[in-house]
This record gives C-alpha cells, sequence and structure tokens, in this order.
C-alpha cells in the first residue's frame, strides 16, 4: 500500500533501471549458455526474482551482487511448478529453452496481469512448426522434441513480443534455419540476440519483422547490460509532466523513447535528449495529449497507455485513447474515475476530458501499468492518496516510492511495496 500526499513538483535527476521485460527473457537465454552469464543493471523487482526461482528450481546457481546477477547455468530438472508459472507471464519463454536442452519439458499455462485474454497459441503453434510435440493433459502442457528442435519457417499471425522471443530462445540452438516472419520489432528482442549472438548465437534481423536464425550446437555464458527500461523512464516522464515538474532521467536509451515522446510535446512538456540522458520540463498547465493509438513497436506501446493517461487527466482538452493490444487495458480509469478524472470508456476507445485538478481518494491497483497511472494521479492530486494493490507495480519497478520521494514527492510505502 502508497499514499501519496499531493500534489508536489518533482525535482532533480533519476537513474532509470534495467528493463524488466528484456531481463526475463534474458535469463532464459542464460539457461542455453554452458557456463556462467553476468547480468549487468539487472532490476530488484519480484517478477525477476520469478525467474531466479525457476532457473534455481531448473538447477541453476544464481547470485545477486547488487545490479548484478550471476547465472551458473546447468540444468537439472525439465519441470516448472505451476506455483512459479502461474506468478507471470513470461515464464513461458522458459519453455523453449528448457526444451533446447532437455527435448522435454513439463509446465502449466502461465499467469500474470489480467489483461483479457492472454492465449498462449501463437507460442504453442511455433513450437510445433519447430518440430515440438506439444500435448495438453489434464491443465499441463507435455512437451517433447525427441529428436532436437528442427528450423523451419515461421509466420506469426501477429508480432508478439513474447512468441518472437520464445522462437529466438528455441531456435539458437535447433538444427538448420529458422526464419520468423512478422516478428515483433520491441528493443528487448535486439537485447536478447544481441546477448545470445555474443555467446555464440547466429540470430540476425533482430529489431527487423523477418529474423533469421542459423542454430549452432552451443553457446558459452558471457557478460551482458541489460538495457534502459524505456517503459519506467516514461512513468517517470509522466509524473514529472502532470506535477510541472523538471527532471532529468540518466541511463536511458533516447532512440527507444522516441515512439513515446509525441503526448509530451502535444500537452507542452519540453524534452531534451542528451546521449544517454533525457531532461523533461513541463509548463504549469499540461494540454490534452490530444490522440493516442497503441500498436507494435515502432507505434507507440501499449505499457504507456495507462501513465500518459493520468497526463490526460488534467490536460487542458480532449484526449483519445484507442488500446489496440490488449482487449482489458483500461482498469485504472476506475480509480482516475475517483480521483475525479472525467473518462468515458467505450470498447477500445477511451475519451478523457482533461479536469483542472485531480484529488486524493482511496482507490485500488488492478495490474502493474494501472498501478503506475494511479500513482502518477496521486502525485499531482490535491490531498492524500490511498494506493492499495502496489504489489503489483512491485513486479515492474524498483523503489518507485524512495525515487519520487528523491524527486520531492510525499510518498508512503507500506509493506508490500
Ligand atoms: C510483452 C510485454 C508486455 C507488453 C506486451 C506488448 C514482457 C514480459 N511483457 O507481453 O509488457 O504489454 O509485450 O508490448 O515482455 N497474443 C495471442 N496469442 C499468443 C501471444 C499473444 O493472441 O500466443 C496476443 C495477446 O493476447 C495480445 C497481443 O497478442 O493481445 C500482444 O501480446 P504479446 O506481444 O505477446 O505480449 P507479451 O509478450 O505477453
Amino acid at each position: 500500500m502508497m499514499i501519496i500526499d499531493g500534489p508536489a513538483r518533482l525535482s532533480g535527476e533519476l537513474s532509470v533501471q534495467g528493463a524488466k521485460n528484456s531481463t526475463l527473457p534474458l535469463l532464459a537465454g542464460a539457461l542455453l549458455c554452458k557456463g556462467q552469464t553476468v547480468l549487468h543493471n539487472c532490476p530488484d523487482l519480484s517478477d525477476v526474482d520469478t525467474a531466479i526461482e525457476i532457473l534455481r528450481h531448473l538447477g541453476c546457481v544464481c547470485r545477486r551482487e547488487g545490479h548484478d546477477l550471476i547465472v551458473d547455468s546447468s540444468i537439472t530438472c525439465h519441470e516448472i511448478p505451476e506455483e512459479l508459472m502461474r506468478r507471470m507471464r513470461s515464464s513461458i519463454v522458459f519453455l523453449g529453452a528448457i526444451l533446447s536442452r532437455c527435448k522435454e519439458a513439463r509446465l502449466c499455462p502461465p499467469g500474470g496481469c489480467e489483461l483479457g485474454p492472454r492465449p498462449i497459441d501463437l507460442h504453442i503453434s511455433s513450437l510445433r512448426r519447430l518440430g515440438v510435440q506439444v500435448k495438453e493433459c489434464g491443465g499441463w502442457l507435455e512437451c517433447s522434441c525427441p529428436g532436437g528442435i528442427n528450423g523451419a519457417y515461421v509466420s506469426l499471425s501477429f508480432p508478439s513480443v513474447g512468441a518472437t522471443e520464445h522462437l529466438i530462445l528455441a531456435a539458437v540452438c535447433g538444427k538448420g534455419t529458422t526464419i520468423i516472419a512478422n516478428a515483433a520489432r520491441e528493443p528487448e528482442i535486439c537485447d536478447l540476440s544481441e546477448y545470445l549472438n555474443r555467446c555464440g548465437g547466429r540470430i540476425y534481423g533482430a529489431g527487423e519483422s523477418c529474423i533469421i536464425i542459423d542454430g549452432v550446437e552451443e553457446l558459452y555464458g558471457c557478460e551482458h547490460r541489460v538495457m534502459p527500461d524505456r517503459i519506467a523512464a516514461v512513468t517517470y516522464m509522466a509524473a514529472a509532466a502532470v506535477t510541472g515538474g523538471n527532471v532529468t532521467l540518466r541511463d536511458v536509451d533516447n532512440t527507444h523513447i522516441l515512439p513515446m515522446l509525441s503526448p509530451f510535446e502535444e500537452s507542452g512538456c519540453q524534452v531534451r535528449q542528451l546521449g544517454g540522458s533525457l531532461n523533461i520540463s513541463a509548463p504549469r498547465q499540461l494540454s490534452a495529449v490530444r490522440h493516442i493509438r497503441t500498436m507494435p513497436y515502432p507505434g507507440f506501446p501499449t505499457d504507456a497507455q495507462p501513465v500518459v493517461m493520468s497526463m490526460a487527466a488534467v490536460g487542458e482538452g480532449t484526449s483519445v485513447f484507442v488500446e489496440n493490444i490488449f482487449e482489458n487495458r483500461y482498469r485504472h480509469t476506475e480509480g482516475l474515475t475517483r480521483m475525479g478524472a472525467r473518462i468515458k470508456v467505450e470498447g477500445k476507445v477511451a475519451v478523457v476530458e482533461g479536469v483542472p485538478e485531480l484529488s486524493g481518494a482511496a482507490v485500488e491497483a488492478a495490474d502493474l501499468r494501472g498501478g503506475a497511472a494511479l500513482i502518477v494521479a496521486g502525485l499531482c492530486a490535491r490531498g492524500s492518496t490511498r494506493i492499495e494493490g502496489t504489489e503489483f507495480v512491485k513486479r515492474g519497478y524498483e523503489d518507485i516510492g524512495e525515487k519520487l520521494a528523491l524527486l520531492g514527492a510525499r510518498v508512503k510505502v507500506f509493506e508490500s511495496c
């Protein structure tokens, strides 16, 4: 639980954490490598802890030294317990890595934030294309590929981030060549491919819609620095924006921020990008963010939609959101409305009429990025905002309460966050 006394005006400097969404597939990649992998800039998050628990369960030795995570890879088991699978959706990518090493795997479908139906059909059909036999028995997936993974041409019907990562992990040590058409182009795919290539993999075209993987016999662990978290960065930018603040973010990759700049420009913020850092200076009164349409990269990311909606809630004028990636990604609108925001949701469209000020209220986070949106709103709301369910936020933001307090927010974090 978190209590925020607003309004605040944020100012100062902040270092942005390593990317959660990159760390998880990188840890699945470490499972494929002989010897030791050292991941630098590894964020301290509950989802990362879950991935470490999975690796340990499978037989790896993992230890953390600050933001370095050291994995000595070895695999003694091909099953992931249900409790670990249910904790997060991205645990599914371990399946391909286990299959690659053991030729068999057993796990149950993954859990994670409830963002509407989140099927794994693309993951399963892709593995089948690589010669994996997948059986569903009593809620478990039983997979095997006695002859190993066979390279194949796989065309994804949607550029799924998880399915693209999963295919890369499954195919990098497979036989022959795998071609992924309509691959996701997110920067996290590039981070995973760079790491695997440094370990000896032959992956070409990451960041493009067609990825070619020439299977190799073995991979050897190496050192890798996790890319900066672009969604954490945009969250702190939104926090600066709603508070009329002036904040400098260090350790950002500015090319990854470009697809998210338009709402900041529309709302009247000045964003200056300098090398690996970024300064945002916000006006006292934000304008509407106008039109946000979530799309696969390099479009506007769905993960940034909730925090930008908190900006729209206090931006003068009307903003329209179209959520194209997930069906149930407007659950933060209930809390925002309780704080005085004027939002109408109709299917995948949300229309936000900016109000001059939000008021503190008791609200509840329903998912990770929605929880972050409520925190951003709480920073600019007058009075006290009490946010329950911040354990969702802990899944993706390292010490968010402490970081905001350093920038001048009045935040109290209780127990679970
Ligand atoms: C990843 C990110 C998540 C982000 C999302 C979209 C991680 C750990 N998570 O999630 O933060 O919001 O990308 O940028 O990296 N789909 C199917 N069948 C499948 C797989 C996906 O229908 O087998 C659908 C999903 O339901 C969703 C869409 O494809 O509607 C996008 O999902 P996907 O890109 O796979 O997202 P994730 O990898 O789960």
